[in-house]
């Protein structure tokens, strides 16, 4: 595997002004911030801004439904580094695959964004173009999806449908295109790669075909790659093999990957990032080791002890249902099933604070007075 150094120097950079922060305040005993706090602070967030290389702002989004506008998404906040896997996890309807397809203004016709923006290298995603938005589909943004099947076209073979995105996106076209296709499925270890040009989609197993997806993100050289629950139709052996293959892709090209998953396990050995959704709302967000240490949401604490283990006797669960987008849930959108659940709570709605460096929940538990 190739050694990235701009990700080692971005990484350098960020523990040692960390490493810097914690010791000064220890020497100096601060419980408060300082100015010069503050200013390696506000260092610090300027090196993390500078790495963004998407940024979604306060998106609401909703859908027209057959009793009007039901909304979907509240004020989410999610940004993605250079290079980084942001895992982003909650239970089924919770808004994860219409947070990544509004990424790709990919929604159905009744959705409806009321506010918000979507920053790719600064730029507004939702102000693009057709054309650009053709561009970035594919081009810099490439999706893998759960079902592999439904990116694929059962009419032609794996080798004609990889020659066709390198056509369009690589302007390549014949014994150079082959050439660029073979690689690709070589780079996603597909064996006998010339050979299997040739195959059509059903001759794959479940794995295969979505390893030919991941090939077909590379030969677009995609900088971002959205994968919605890429492992959830495998076993787990395969499951281990793709998430690898993503890992050692982030590694080698520096790509960023928002994964999407209902596993906490898996997020936990492949993540940088890791961002809980509840019911349309970011509701806690925290580096994968800070995540795992310091978790602050009842909601992703629930999570997190409903994991099965050996060492648990009995199964922990969360009580009922998340709401659908028909069910209008005053205050706190967990209330209703949480287990710390407070009279402030039930009416009013707790804000995303920062209780770490870089650490955002959204609970009143963290309200000191
Ligand atoms: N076209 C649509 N019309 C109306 N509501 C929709 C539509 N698409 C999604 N929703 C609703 O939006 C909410 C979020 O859906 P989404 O598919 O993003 O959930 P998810 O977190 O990806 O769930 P899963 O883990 O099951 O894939 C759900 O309540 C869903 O019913
Ligand atoms: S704000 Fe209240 S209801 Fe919501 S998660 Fe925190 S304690 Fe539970
Ligand atoms: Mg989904």
């Amino acid at each position: 595997m190739r050694f990235n150094h701009i990700l080692y120097w971005q990484k350098a950079l960020k523990i040692s002004i960390i490493t810097i922060l914690k010791i000064i305040l220890i020497f100096l005993n601060i419980s408060f911030p300082s100015p010069v706090v503050l200013f390696i602070y506000m260092s610090l967030y300027g090196t993390i801004e500078l790495m963004k290389i998407l940024d979604i702002k306060n998106l609401n989004l909703g859908f027209e439904c057959e009793n009007g506008f039901r909304q979907a998404l509240f004020d989410v906040n999610f940004s993605l580094q250079k290079g980084e896997i942001h895992a982003l996890v909650g239970e089924s309807g919770c808004g994860k695959s219409i947070t990544a397809m509004s990424v790709l203004k990919l929604l159905p016709k009744t959705a409806q964004i009321k506010s918000g923006e979507i920053l790719f290298k600064e730029k507004d995603i939702l102000k693009y173009t057709n054309k650009e938005l053709e561009h970035l589909r594919g081009e810099k943004i490439a999706l893998i999806p759960q079902d592999p099947m439904t990116s694929l076209n059962p009419l032609f073979t794996i080798g004609d449908q990889l020659l066709e995105v390198i056509k369009v996106h690589q302007n390549l076209q014949g014994k150079d295109a082959e050439k660029k296709a073979i690689e690709a499925l070589e780079a996603v270890r597909i064996p006998s790669a010339k050979s299997r040009m040739k195959t059509y989609p059903h001759e794959f197993s479940g794995g295969m075909k979505q390893r030919a997806i991941i090939a077909m993100a590379l030969c677009c050289n995609a900088e971002i790659l959205i994968a919605d629950e890429p492992t959830t139709a495998l076993d787990v052996t395969i499951q281990a093999q793709i998430m690898n293959l993503l890992n050692e892709i982030k590694s080698e090209n520096n790509t960023s990957i928002i994964l999407i998953t209902h596993d906490l396990a898996l997020v936990g050995e492949n993540a940088d990032r890791i961002s809980v959704m509840y019911a349309g709302r970011i509701v806690e967000s925290a580096s994968s080791e800070e995540f795992f240490t310091n978790t602050n949401h009842p909601y992703s604490i629930a999570l997190l002890n409903s994991i099965p283990s050996l060492n648990k006797e009995k199964l922990e669960t969360i009580n009922g249902q998340p709401p659908t987008i028909q069910q209008n849930i005053s205050g706190c959108r967990f209330h209703p099933r949480c287990k710390s659940c407070m009279d402030i709570c039930k009416d009013n709605i707790p804000n995303n604070i920062s209780i770490g460096i870089n650490h955002f929940s959204a609970c009143f538990l963290n309200n000191k007075d």
